[in-house]
């Protein structure tokens, strides 16, 4: 079924340059699909343009910006491809339920809980889903670690690894919490976890379904940091991971209820640990997780049988979904 799409990318954060490759790849695929595909481009300093299709992005074209609101709510669904603060953690999507459009992917609860790895570990745990152990440090509060050394230092909401330091020694904490505290006013002090680095992709809405687990081999670096995500030839995705059926299982059961619990609908990619005692760890739950056809979370469906253009066909078919049965309510 070929429909009017909206593509949001760019966005305010550091992810910016990110999301306008994803989207490249996302308009692309919808436009040879049949769709009628325009472009939103939110730049670094949270300027909006609008443009029509792929050469949109290329060219830098630009129309007027009140066309935007009009375009926002003037088409079947609205994809936000944006990463991080401004973009994946609710706003946006808060502004899309205000317009009253089906857009893509989790709602502004979810959105804001995914994107805060303190809060959405809190309601894990709540729900009895294992996930890495942190403390939490707030603005003023001193660095310290009560699981040793090496310990994961981040920042409580942001993603590709900025700002995230693994830290060895009581020098590297302190100068990590520093680093960290230029990103949040919260920052998490994890845990290591030795262990298979596994990332599951879900996809649906009340029924959920997760792609086999992949394994995030990284060739060069000491962990998946920003240059292993996206330099290449720095990480290897082994489908499915290798590890036990039992453990392949586990992680997929996890995935789905991590994506239910935190109120997930559409997408998400869970980031996970096969710890080394076979305990099967949640991370994290991405709600716009990296979205080219050679991204981890394509290349989950496609190894799992839904291809790229599927994806997006399904993804689209899940936000109207949502959209209809949502406009029952009364509120
Ligand atoms: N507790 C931990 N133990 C071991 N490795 C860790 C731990 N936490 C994070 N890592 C490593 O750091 C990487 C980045 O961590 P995390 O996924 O939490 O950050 P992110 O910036 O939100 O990532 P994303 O790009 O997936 O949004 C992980 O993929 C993993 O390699
Ligand atoms: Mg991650």
């Amino acid at each position: 079924m070929s429909r009017r799409i909206a593509v949001i990318l760019g966005g305010r954060s550091s992810e910016n340059p990110i999301s306008v490759a994803s989207a490249a790849s996302v308009i692309d695929a919808l436009e040879r699909s049949g769709n009628d595909v325009v472009a939103v481009q939110i730049d670094r300093e949270g300027r909006w343009e609008l443009g029509t299709g792929t050469k949109a992005i290329e060219a830098g074209e630009r129309l007027p910006g009140k066309e935007i609101a009009t375009t926002l709510s003037d088409v079947d669904v609205v994809f936000p491809v944006l990463h991080g603060p401004f973009g994946e953690d609710g706003t946006v999507q808060g502004l899309l339920e205000l317009a009253g459009v089906p857009y893509v992917g989790a709602g502004v609860l979810a959105s804001a809980l995914c994107m805060d790895k303190d809060v959405f570990k809190s309601v894990l745990r709540d729900h009895n889903i294992p996930v890495t152990e942190n403390i939490t440090l707030r603005l003023g509060d001193e660095p310290h670690s009560p699981y040793g050394f090496p310990v994961f230092v981040k920042p409580a909401r942001l993603g590709s690894s900025v700002g995230i330091t693994k830290a060895h020694d009581d020098e590297e904490l302190r100068r990590g919490v520093a680093l960290a505290f230029e990103h949040d006013e919260k920052v998490l002090v994890e845990r290591f976890v030795s262990g298979i680095e596994v990332e599951v992709g879900v996809l649906g809405n009340q029924r959920p379904i997760a792609s086999l687990p992949g394994e995030i081999v990284v060739t060069h670096n000491e962990w998946y940091d920003f240059e292993a995500k996206y330099d290449e030839g720095e990480m290897d995705l082994v489908v499915p991971a290798r590890i036990t059926e039992e453990q392949i299982e586990r992680a997929q059961e996890l995935a789905v209820r991590a994506f239910v619990a935190s109120d997930c609908e559409g997408m998400a990619r869970a980031d996970m640990f096969v710890r080394d005692d076979g305990e099967v760890l949640v991370n994290e739950l991405n709600t716009i997780p990296g979205f080219t056809s050679t991204s981890v979370y394509a290349r989950l469906f496609e190894a799992s049988g839904i291809g790229y253009s599927e994806l997006l066909q399904r993804l689209a078919d899940l936000a109207v979904e949502r959209f209809e049965r949502r406009r029952l309510l009364r509120y």
